[in-house]
């Protein structure tokens, strides 16, 4: 019911007064594909040329709309991603790792690259955060090590417990090269807690590591054994793309 030559069969109707003839006629709702307002002209007046023109103008509107949100996330890509890998050409990174990670969209379930060195995952982590444009999602990232030192920074001005919490509840979390932060710092803990609560919450984490199972849990290894504790709620709530 968007169109003003339509019948009204529901009671949502206001007096207003119509902007041509000044007459007062009952109003329903229109939306004019940015925001639902009373009608403002009456019936009498409305004639198929303005209906054309509402319908284009609606179209329009709704067209910029969804223009500013591509701008506006493109914008928060290009502030999240590092310079590095904002060129990247898509022919040069591993096509099934490609194909099988741009697969990926946004829900519970997140996503764990693992594999050696200098192959791809990073990139290919970035393209697949790119491909959240289309969507309207934030991302939140991370290197692990800045992430060990931010963590240090915030606790100490007293301000750590609502940064994770923060954290816990952000839309999308991506930690790049977990297990190569110093461990024995309080950040090394604090990333195990939050993507404890974060697969509580059902909330994604995408990740990239060089190690997996025993090994990443080895380099994880904090008190009661929070490796392995880590790395199994990594396979509960990550899909793992090996490299
Ligand atoms: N513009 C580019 N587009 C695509 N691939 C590139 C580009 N420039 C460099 N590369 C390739 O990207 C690879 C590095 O990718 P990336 O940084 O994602 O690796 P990684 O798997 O994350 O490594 P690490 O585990 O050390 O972090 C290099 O080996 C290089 O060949
Ligand atoms: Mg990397
Ligand atoms: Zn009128």
């Amino acid at each position: 019911m968007d169109t003003q030559t339509q019948k009204n069969t529901n009671e949502d109707f206001s007096e207003q007064q119509c902007w041509r003839c000044n007459k007062i006629f009952q109003a329903k709702i229109v939306d004019n594909g940015q925001e639902r307002h009373w009608q403002d002209t009456c019936n009498d007046c409305w004639t198929p040329e303005f209906e054309i023109e509402f319908q284009e103008k609606k179209k329009r509107l709704i067209e910029e709309r969804k223009e500013r949100l591509r701008e506006s996330i493109e914008k928060h890509w290009l502030q999240v991603c590092p310079p590095l890998y904002r060129d990247t050409d898509p022919s040069r990174l591993p096509q099934n790792q490609l194909k099988e990670a741009m697969k990926w969209e946004y829900g519970p379930k997140g996503l764990l690259f693992h594999g050696p060195t200098g192959i791809g995952k990073t990139r290919i982590a970035w393209q697949v955060m790119k491909k959240l444009i289309d969507s309207d999602r934030r991302i939140t990232a991370f290197d692990s090590t800045d992430f060990v030192n931010t963590c240090a920074e915030k606790f100490m001005e007293g301000a750590g417990n609502s940064w994770v919490n923060k954290l816990i509840k952000c839309q999308l979390l991506f930690i790049d090269d977990l297990g190569n932060e110093p461990s024995g710092e309080r950040g090394a803990g604090e990333i195990f807690h939050i993507i404890k609560r974060r697969g509580e919450e059902m909330l994604p984490v995408i990740i990239t590591t060089n190690s997996v199972g025993t090994e990443l849990a080895g380099k994880l290894r904090g008190p009661e054994d929070r490796g392995s504790a880590l790395v199994r709620r990594l396979r509960e709530f990550c899909t793992p793309i090996a490299f």
